[in-house]
């Protein structure tokens, strides 16, 4: 291992001749978590779905986990825990049965002790009945992280985590990760909240499928070249703003 959890080089993916992540350096330590951000459409998703193994990249080289992204794909699915954008879950099955489902789709020996251990993880313990499909937004994502966490993985990939949650579940949600970065675990997390980008140990920004910041929260802002005391939002505009010059398609946006 090389001391880094994610340590990937030009990875690219293209879509109908557009390169929506395009020749992207990532290098996160172990135990570290890696704010991911960047406007609507930027590549986030896609970004996530090639270092967890699940898409293959057109181009680019590196290892998650130690393991090589293109031909460990394999391994890389059962090392790590990928949390979707989207509830993935199945709403008409119990907390816990759906915790029981993903324990065998893992093939974990003692499945009963690793549901339990997830459930009193996130807290889950006394909902176990209740069906997914049921629960408020931050419930949701409690499973969906309790989920994530039931192969025991070294390597978290958790998509807009937090979307739509509210501020006190999202806390707890945060304290969690940390708790679990605590523990030795990588976390790569994409957001669109500030707050939650504070609570990182490193960010990655990101537009047009192409890194434009990466580092500390207060190396980013000195590396903008903005007034003393700008914000992190102020430097992602300004990011934004300059790519739009340099990258975007004339008269399209993120989304084109
Ligand atoms: N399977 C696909 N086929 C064609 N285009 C795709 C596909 N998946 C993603 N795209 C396009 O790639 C670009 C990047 O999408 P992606 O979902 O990675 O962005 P994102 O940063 O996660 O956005 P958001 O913040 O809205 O979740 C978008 O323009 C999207 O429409
Ligand atoms: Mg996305």
């Amino acid at each position: 291992m090389t001391g880094f959890a994610i340590d990937v080089r030009g990875l690219t993916k293209r879509y109908g001749g557009r390169a929506v992540v395009d020749n992207v350096d990532l290098q996160v330590h172990e135990g570290r978590i890696c704010g991911f951000l960047g406007p609507n459409g930027s590549g986030k998703t896609t970004t996530i779905r090639m270092l967890c193994g699940l898409l293959r990249p057109d181009a680019g080289e590196g290892t998650c986990l130690g393991l090589d992204v293109i031909r460990q794909a394999r391994d890389i699915k059962r090392q790590a825990g990928y949390m979707t954008q989207k509830f993935g879950w199945y709403e008409d099955l119990s907390i816990r049965e759906n915790l029981d489902f993903i324990a065998r789709l893992f093939e974990i020996p003692d499945r009963a002790h690793a549901v339990d251990e997830a459930l009193e993880r996130l807290r889950l313990t006394e909902r176990q009945g209740q069906l997914a499909g049921a629960l408020s937004g931050g419930w949701k994502q409690r499973l969906a992280l309790a989920g994530c966490l039931i192969h025991k993985p070294r390597l978290l990939l958790l998509d807009e985590p937090t979307a739509g949650v509210d501020p006190k579940a999202r806390r707890e949600f945060w304290d969690q990760i940390h708790q679990l970065a605590d523990e030795g675990i990588t976390v790569l997390v994409s957001t669109h909240y500030m707050d939650e980008a504070a609570r990182c140990h490193e960010l990655v920004y990101i537009a047009y499928g192409k890194v434009l910041a990466q580092g500390t929260e207060s190396q980013i802002v000195e590396q903008a070249g903005l007034p003393a005391g700008s914000t992190l939002e102020e430097v992602f505009v300004k990011l934004i703003d300059r790519a739009q010059d340099n990258f975007a398609a004339p008269g399209k946006g993120l989304r084109a």
